[in-house]
């Protein structure tokens, strides 16, 4: 049944937390300086050229830097990462966010997450304001990834993961 129109922004963020996403840190490095913040709002756009989507809110302290250098790195997050996440989203700011996990220098220096799940690294190819958000396209330059999948997700408001693979042989 729909939801009465008063009551559409709470039934959205209601549904919303039925989405299970991969948590992310969009990173990028402006004027000598690091940033980073924690995001879930990452799609693939296309393969070839290979791109994606990121959405970021205006007022974030990423969100000016990458659209003044024009590059920025996801890292995917591994299961054991849940401490990263918190760190990138609230807490500490600056530079200060990068002592949380190993944190190295990628292409055109921006930083990336030594141990993430992957790491993606892109040019901004176009943006579009959307409300409170920029959605960004950015246009893959690097890729680095573990073999092994197991993302740290974000479901109904906590930090979770896949279960575990079942060992040959047993039953699911
Ligand atoms: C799990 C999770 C996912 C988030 N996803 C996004 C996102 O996709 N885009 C966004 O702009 N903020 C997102 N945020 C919020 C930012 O991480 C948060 O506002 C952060 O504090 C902004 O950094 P700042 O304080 O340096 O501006 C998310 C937060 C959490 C905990």
């Amino acid at each position: 049944m729909l939801a009465p129109r008063s009551d559409l922004n709470l039934e959205f963020r209601t549904a919303m937390r039925r989405l299970a996403a991969t948590v992310s840190v969009v990173s990028t490095f402006c004027g000598e300086r690091r940033y980073g913040i924690t995001v879930t709002s990452v799609t693939s756009l296309s393969i070839d050229p290979s791109s994606l989507v990121v959405c970021i809110n205006r007022n974030t302290s990423v969100h000016g830097p990458i659209v003044s250098s024009q590059r920025f790195c996801i890292s995917m997050l591994r299961e054991n990462q849940s401490a990263v996440a918190r760190t990138f989203s609230g807490g500490h700011n600056g530079a200060e966010r990068f002592t949380s996990g190993d944190w190295l220098d990628g292409p055109m220096c921006v930083p990336y997450l030594r141990d993430a799940q992957a790491n993606i690294f892109c040019c901004v190819e176009g943006s579009m304001p959307y409300a409170s958000h920029t959605v960004f396209i950015g246009r893959v330059i690097d890729v680095r990834f573990r073999e092994q999948i197991r993302p740290l997700l974000y479901c109904d408001g906590a930090y979770t993961a896949l279960p575990a693979p079942a060992r040959s042989g047993e039953q699911t």
